[in-house]
């Protein structure tokens, strides 16, 4: 199948890898030129390092390179059987895009959006042949990141759905199908991995460095909560945290920090600004945790807990499956353990024992335990 990729950003450049990697011929299309001649160029550089590390044969990366035609004209997607569209985060311009690759497109070809945190429903609303919509999520890099999320939208038909989940499960990649909700299943989970840890600091109770410490010695987890902000940026961290925040209709589960504004405003965004919630420059010292393993347990009890909660909202509110929830953490974001099979290592029952604690000490809805937890330890 002739595979169209619109879009030479980050994600459209490494998605466009993935199909010439798995056999396929691949037109890529970006509005800028020059956004075009990078992608090559990068893409040349991979396999040049692919090469040295005895990855890849030169036969088989001159065929990759082969395999895509770079191009800034549209209807040159007119014979793909599917175009993904990974252009700019926003609505109305996916809107104008959609309305006119329909025209270029045969009707049978499939139009998948790799958007983060917009609804397919909406970005199919512009089709006239809306049945042929999707949403494929794939992970920053694209080409190393194993998981993507398959989102099919209320227009959707199943056929679609399963030759997209058959073609994208062909490349590799392991495939969770989620519903339509805002953030899918690894922006939606993952939230108070953040929410959770700026809460703590807001509070007094413990410092970057050492809510850091205590996740990544004590929780097992790759990255520290601010050490993965300033990695990500604050900027980008933030937008999806207040899109998703509005996109639950302002459910405080999901409310944003007064700290991650602030350092948003500040320009502190992180590694690619030198300064974010740590400071990046040459020299700057490096702050060091308070090794206190009592504190670090609790830091990671109550974040650990939250995680779990929503881990649990989303197989309750049938967004995925307890299986699919799992594999989209530990394979989109690396976290040590599913979050389902780790509360049953620890025992459901004192989950939801912490999370009542919270929410008595609180008062407040944010932690309010959800009702398929409380059914796993009552039923
Ligand atoms: N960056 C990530 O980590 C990540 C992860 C998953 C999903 N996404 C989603 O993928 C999409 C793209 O993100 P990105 O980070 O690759 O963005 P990016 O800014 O790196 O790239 C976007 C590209 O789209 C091009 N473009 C903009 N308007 C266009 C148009 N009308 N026609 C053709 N090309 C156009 C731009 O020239 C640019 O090259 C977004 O929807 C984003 O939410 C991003």
């Amino acid at each position: 199948m002739l595979i169209g990729v619109l879009g030479a950003g980050t994600m459209g450049a490494g998605i466009a890898q993935v199909a010439a990697q798995n056999g396929h011929q691949v037109i890529l299309v970006d509005t800028n030129d020059e956004q075009l001649q990078k992608a090559q160029k990068q893409l040349s550089d991979t396999m040049l390092r692919l090469i040295e590390k005895q990855k890849v044969t030169k036969e088989k990366s001159s065929a990759i390179q082969a395999a895509i035609s770079y191009t800034t004209v549209l209807s040159d997607f007119a014979p793909c059987g599917l175009v993904i569209e990974a252009i700019v985060e926003n609505l109305a311009v996916k809107h104008e895009v959609f309305s006119q690759l329909e025209k270029v497109v045969s009707d049978t070809c499939i139009l998948a959006s790799n958007t983060s945190s917009l609804s397919i429903a909406s970005i199919g609303g512009v089709l006239k042949k809306a049945n042929r919509v999707i949403g494929i999520h794939f992970f920053n890099p694209a080409p190393l990141m194993p998981l993507v999320e398959i989102i099919p939208a209320v227009q959707t038909e199943n056929a679609i759905l399963e030759q997209a989940v058959s073609l994208v499960k062909s490349w590799g990649k392991t495939v969770v199908v989620c519903k339509d909700t805002p953030g899918f299943i690894v922006n939606r989970v993952a939230r108070p991995f953040y929410g959770e840890a700026l809460r703590i600091y807001e509070e007094g109770i413990a410092d970057f460095a050492t809510i850091d410490w205590a996740m990544t010695e004590i929780g097992g987890f790759k990255m520290g909560p601010f050490t993965l902000m300033d990695y990500i940026g604050n900027d980008v961290n933030y937008a999806v945290t207040e899109s998703v925040f509005e996109a639950f209709y302002y459910d405080p589960r999901f409310k944003p920090s007064f700290t991650q504004k602030r350092h948003k405003e500040a320009g502190y965004y992180g590694r690619k600004t030198g300064r974010g919630y740590y400071d990046y420059s040459e020299g700057a010292i490096i702050p060091t945790p308070t090794k206190d393993y009592v504190l670090g347990q609790q830091i990671v009890d109550r974040i650990l807990a939250m995680l779990i909660n929503e881990a649990y909202d989303a197989v309750f509110m049938q967004v995925a499956t307890a299986e699919a929830v799992d594999l989209a953490m530990t394979k989109g974001v690396n976290y040590p353990k599913g979050l389902i099979e780790w509360s049953k290592e620890i025992g459901t029952k004192e989950i939801l024992c912490r999370l009542e604690k919270l929410f008595l000490f609180y008062g407040e809805d944010r932690y309010r335990p959800n009702p398929l937890l409380r059914n796993n330890v009552f039923l």
